[in-house]
């Protein structure tokens, strides 16, 4: 990490120790690091609504023995190529899958993406994970 500023913060004593006590729930080693973060989400949250380019994490949970729900979403994957980094399969149980797409591209695109695969039929649960193209931040 390079070009570490230093910067003061005046908030009121209740936030700071609620904050305090969410860093040691959440096993944050400082301030910094936590105030970082959350700075850091926020300018992705704005990445995305901008069209920037993104990394998106895709995770669905469908029935695999229902070929033509399958079958789309395969489609959907094969048209949308030049998007998708990688993909990973996990057999759940005897009836359900889950599928987890790692897309890069314009935030519009993958959002796009998203919803395309998330809409089949059948598809049980269908979340987006909006995370930063690594860049920059
Ligand atoms: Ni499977």
């Amino acid at each position: 990490m390079s070009g570490l500023v230093r910067f003061g913060v005046a908030l009121e004593k209740k936030i700071l120790e609620e904050f305090d006590r969410l860093l040691r729930t959440r096993h944050y080693p400082t301030r910094s690091k936590a105030i970082g973060d959350l700075i850091r989400k926020e300018l992705v949250n704005q990445q995305w609504q901008s069209d920037r380019t993104v990394t998106g994490i895709i995770a669905l949970v469908y029935e695999h023995h229902r070929r033509e729900l399958v079958s789309r979403l395969m489609d959907i994957q094969h048209h949308h190529h030049d998007l998708i980094i990688s993909s990973q399969h996990v057999h759940l149980d005897q009836n359900h899958c889950l599928e987890i797409i790692v897309a890069r591209g314009q935030s519009g695109e993958v959002e796009e993406l998203a919803c395309l695969l998330q809409g089949v039929k059948g598809v049980k649960f269908g979340t987006l994970v909006r995370a930063s193209a690594g860049e920059e931040l």
